[in-house]
């Protein structure tokens, strides 16, 4: 027996008693899930769909030796983090031996959220500034300080109050960001926009107490920023008196493959004062953690108030988190995720050879974007198109979704023991899903002629203009609107 109601029941009772701001995953036709192992979910009726999209399950859902660690430490003993207790410790060294020296001091706490909210008041208490600058595009959590940072949020919201002590710096994306590939020096130039926002909040009489920002920007649309950007950021916000927060919630634990901590693909010399934890860390057991210095410890001590947390740290959670890392580790996750990344991220390219609406591939490890648009030289998001390929995927049983600020980036993050069957297969579906709409618009590739590009901005069943392109200038010049055809797919995909 896997389910109390049938599914209809269950979406009644749902609509009647849980929050209506709390979304469920494509709400034409919402999935119920009853069971999961590895990287498959499996619905009521017995259905298995392939999980692009649950970063939670990091070694695999309901993987036996992390279900089998809670259970045992649930038998025996759970309580606050007032006792003494081995779990905690043992855990607190484990993990600090995957983080360069100086961070060294845990506070274990239960969502990402929590983490960044605390990681907030260390900055405050060591800087004693109020400042927060934060990326455009980004998501930090839910509670009220940090929707404050979200751009991703509070952008959507026209008449909330901005946080005057907040300041927004440009994503450091190289594909549709201020400064692009052809860009001499990325880092430096997103790196500049954080000095310059500096000297502006100095002029109006802020003090800037952190920088945050996730090692890779997920929300924002799966963003990987230049390397060395950090470093120069964090020169600028050293030298404002500010610290470094990295917010590894979605990206560590080996996600990227080559490095457990994402923020480690800027290079050895970066290091951030503090970097927070969560949806990973305890495979779906709620748990997350702040890691920063002992000076900034030690700061936060001397206020004499008391840091306590009910549930944070306790023996189960810290069991928990033990067996995640012994799973890494036993399993070579990071190794399977540096395989099976780039070969997914070889099999879109090749897709990007073949689809005009697949403008740009980019991923390190099991950290994958595919940015879908409607014209590769003005790079206008196909955000239509976008959640067409995802409820076409559902279809085939596969669970991707989409995000970034046009909701046009399929978002990769699956468990990391997605395998290379999986990733050929999931491929495969993409390929004939494009194809499909493609063929629906009368998209077609750029030609290329002489160095210069000529592109079909409109397609079949439409008279368009041929524009001459050359670098990023190119005009979309549509003499009529869309065919019915095409005016048929855009409103199924709505
Ligand atoms: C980057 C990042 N930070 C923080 C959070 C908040 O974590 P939680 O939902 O566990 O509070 C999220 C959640 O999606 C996130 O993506």
């Amino acid at each position: 027996m896997t389910e109390t109601f049938d599914k209809r029941k269950t979406i009644d009772l749902r609509n009647k008693h849980i929050g209506p701001s709390c979304k469920v995953f494509f709400s034409h036709d919402p999935i119920k899930i009853v069971r999961a192992k590895g990287q498959y979910m499996f619905d009521e009726r017995g259905e298995r769909y392939l999980d692009c999209i649950n970063n939670v399950a990091h070694v695999g859902h309901s993987h036996p030796d992390v279900v089998k660690a809670g259970a045992k430490q649930m038998e025996l003993l759970n309580t606050n983090s007032r006792f003494l207790h081995d779990n905690l410790v043992q855990y607190a060294e484990r993990l600090q031996a995957t983080l360069p020296e100086p961070l060294s001091v845990c506070y274990f706490v239960n969502s990402g959220s929590e983490a960044n909210d605390l990681a907030l008041r260390l900055a405050w208490q060591y800087t004693s500034h109020k400042g927060i600058i934060t990326l455009d595009h980004a998501y930090h959590g839910h509670v009220s300080s940090l929707i404050d940072i979200s751009p991703y949020k509070f952008h959507q919201r026209a008449n909330l109050e901005k946080n005057l002590s907040v300041f927004v710096a440009p994503s450091p994306d190289i594909y549709r960001g201020k400064y692009r590939e052809d860009h001499p020096d990325p880092a430096t130039a997103y790196s500049d926009e954080v000095r310059d926002i500096i000297d502006d909040a100095h002029k109006k009489g802020h003090r800037i107490a952190a920088f945050i920002a996730e090692s890779l920007q997920s929300c924002g649309g799966q963003i990987i920023p230049p390397r060395g950007y950090f470093q120069k950021v964090a020169e600028h916000v050293h030298k404002a008196g500010g610290i470094f927060i990295a917010d590894e919630v979605q990206v560590g634990f080996g996600r990227t493959g080559s490095h457990f901590w994402a923020f480690q693909l800027q290079g050895e010399d970066f290091v951030p004062d503090i970097v927070t934890m969560g949806k990973p860390i305890g495979n779906g057991h709620p748990m997350s953690c702040v890691v920063t210095t002992r000076n900034i410890a030690e700061a936060f001590m001397s206020t004499g108030m008391e840091y306590f947390n009910t549930f944070g740290g306790n023996p189960v959670s810290c069991a928990i988190g033990l067996a995640v890392l012994d799973v890494i580790q036993k399993e070579d996750l990071q190794g399977n995720a540096t395989r099976v990344g780039s070969y997914l991220m070889q099999l879109l390219k090749q897709q990007r050879e073949k689809h005009p609406l697949v403008g740009d591939v980019r991923g390190v490890g099991l950290f994958v974007g595919v940015e879908l648009v409607r014209d590769r030289i003005q790079r206008i998001p196909a955000t239509a198109e976008a959640q067409d390929v995802i409820y076409k995927l559902k279809e085939q049983r596969i669970l991707l979704s989409t995000d970034g600020p046009h909701r046009n980036v399929l978002k990769f993050k699956p468990p990391m023991c997605f395998c290379a069957e999986d990733a050929k297969f999931i491929v495969e579906k993409i390929d004939k899903v494009l194809t499909e709409i493609e063929a629906a618009l009368g998209l077609q590739l750029p030609v290329v002629m002489n160095g210069i590009q000529e592109t079909y901005c409109g397609g079949k069943g439409h008279k368009h203009n041929l524009n001459r392109v050359s670098g990023q200038e190119a005009v979309e010049s549509h003499e009529s609107g869309p065919s019915k055809k095409q005016r048929k797919i855009k409103n199924d995909i709505k």
